[in-house]
């Protein structure tokens, strides 16, 4: 198991701050092979590839490269498991409720560990992991549980003579393509219902981000799922990813990530074999401020909402509309917030921003603070990278933003705050809704009636009154426009993850 130093304890509250876990020192990474039917290999082409710690630019280890032969042999693996009469397929209902019951435990036990191996891999800060990504897998996991002998169908009245039943089966063998951001939190996301509802899984994380996925395939062993049920390939996405959307015997696919890739995927769907596909894609989310808002609350959700996890969030507030009369006050106290924001060290406990994911999202990072400027906006704080080691950014706030400039329309995906002025309500639809995206948006104000009305009108997956990032296991996720396509989470997650069959049963001519 993972080692420490001898000085603290794993998992052990530090004597400091006695409420608050810290980090595995020296966490040994064990778990850097592809899994397949419960056991680990070696790529099949030989190759492995490395994975960094973005808050330090060191190597943590090497992978195995899966390749689409790895990604063939994945499938085979899924295929077979999920034939009828195999131990899964046999296996009861509420038996599979209790194997994710078992695997959220086991993620309770080794909670520190997995927060630890998320924060070298992501650079997050290591509560954050431990206290919100940890916490989001358990909670999804469990929700989920109980679904699993819940998943029915109906009895439909239909005309004449017959008796017509719905059973809602699973899918198949289900493809997950995660990203470096929520690198656990995501692959929890698809692999909740979709065990839940007794598909099985070929898994391929984020090539920055492979390692707490990779550990927890040897969780799934332990909590005793049968060989093939899940499977994961680590690798990049034009080979490994690739294989998984053209591949013919995949019947459905789940991805988060780009808008760029959703596209590829569905398009590689469509030519291979009409593979269903769920999109989580990008957002430029807009987060509208009323004068009759809390100001205090505003401004803290804003700040949090944009720069949580370093501003790599599909739900980042990155476009701030704030009324006209409360602007420059809305402003002045963001500035403050951004200043204080605390950056360093992500195992550090008084660190709230890491680093970037890797020098290219640094890079375009630091592209679109510099458009920023270039187009005009006012920098108000920030602009610049921290230090030469790892990828650090100050947190930056531009004022004066204007619709057409890129920092505007774009997804930055960094700690990058744009703040708008906008004058009435009708005006601001217009232009919150002036986008492509359409994944979250928020609103503060202390009128119901203004904060219906606004939900009702904007184009956007989820709607937040006077709160920010408020994602439960019990409500559906996802986009409209160009943010995706399906619902992640929720009972509505239920739907992606099951085929309906309609069986008709024709009753002699009496109905009686
Ligand atoms: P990406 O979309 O390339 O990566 C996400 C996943 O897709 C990774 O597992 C990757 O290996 C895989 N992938 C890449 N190309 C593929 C292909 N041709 N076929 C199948 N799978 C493929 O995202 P990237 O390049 O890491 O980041 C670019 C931008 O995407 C970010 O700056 C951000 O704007 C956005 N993004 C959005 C995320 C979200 O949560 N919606 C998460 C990550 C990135
Ligand atoms: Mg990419």
């Amino acid at each position: 198991m993972a080692t420490t130093n001898g000085t603290i304890e794993n998992g052990q509250p530090d004597k400091k701050h006695p409420m608050l876990p810290r980090p595995v020192c020296n966490l040994e990474v064990q778990h850097c092979k592809i899994f397949i039917n419960n056991d680990w290999h070696p790529s099949a082409s030989g190759k492995t590839f490395p994975v960094y710690n973005p808050a330090t630019g060191k190597k943590i280890c090497k992978v195995e490269e899966a390749d689409k032969e790895d990604v063939d042999k994945a499938v085979e693996a899924a295929r077979a498991a999920f034939q009828k009469g195999s131990p899964w397929r046999s296996l009861d209902a509420s038996g599979r409720g209790r194997l994710l019951h078992k695997l959220a435990d086991l993620l309770e036990r080794d909670r520190v560990i997995l927060a630890t191996l998320e924060t070298m891999d992501t650079g997050k800060p290591f509560l954050h992991a431990f206290l919100i990504d940890l916490e989001g897998c358990i909670r999804t996991l469990r929700y989920y549980a109980g679904w699993a002998d819940k998943v029915q169908g109906k009895t439909v009245p239909v005309d004449e003579t017959f008796l017509c039943f719905t059973v809602h089966e699973p899918v198949g063998v289900c493809g997950a393509i995660t990203p470096w951001n929520f690198p656990l939190l995501m692959l929890i996301w698809k692999m909740g219902p979709a065990l839940c509802c007794g598909n099985t899984l070929v898994i391929k994380p984020a090539e920055q981000t492979p390692l707490t996925s990779l550990y927890v395939g040897s969780l799934i062993k332990e909590a005793g799922f049968p060989p093939g049920v899940v499977n994961i390939v680590p690798g990049y996405g034009p080979t490994a990813g690739a294989a998984i959307s053209h591949h013919p015997d995949i019947d459905k696919i789940a991805f988060t990530g780009s808008t760029e890739v959703g596209q590829l995927i569905k398009d590689a769907a469509s030519k291979s074999n009409l593979k269903r596909c769920t999109l989580e894609l990008g957002g430029k989310n807009p987060c509208i401020v009323f004068a009759d808002c809390d100001l205090e609350l505003a401004v803290e959700c804003a700040h949090q909402g944009v720069f949580f996890n370093q501003g790599q969030c599909c739900t980042a507030a990155s476009r701030v509309f704030v009324e006209e009369s409360i602007y420059p006050e809305f402003v002045r106290r963001s500035v403050e917030y951004a200043k204080r924001r605390m950056v360093g060290d992500p195992l550090d406990p008084k660190t709230e921003q890491g680093p970037q994911i890797d020098q290219e999202q640094f890079n375009k990072v630091l592209e679109f603070i510099q458009s920023g400027k270039e187009e005009g906006a006012k920098l108000e704080c920030g602009g610049s990278a921290i230090g030469d080691r790892g990828f650090f950014i100050k947190p930056t706030v531009f004022s004066d933003v204007t619709d057409n400039m890129r920092i505007a329309k774009e997804e930055i995906f960094g700690p990058v705050q744009s703040i708008m002025k906008f004058k009435n309500m009708e005006e601001v639809i217009k232009r919150a809704n002036g986008t492509q995206y359409g994944l979250t948006a928020a609103v503060f104000t202390s009128s119901l009636d203004r904060a219906l009305n606004i939900a009702s009108a904007l184009q956007s997956g989820t709607v937040w009154i006077n709160c920010y990032n408020a994602l439960h296991a019990q409500t559906p996720f996802g986009g409209f426009k160009m943010s995706g396509n399906g619902r992640e989470l929720g009972e509505y997650a239920l739907a992606e993850y099951t085929e309906v069959k309609t069986v008709t049963i024709k009753l002699s001519q009496n109905k009686h």
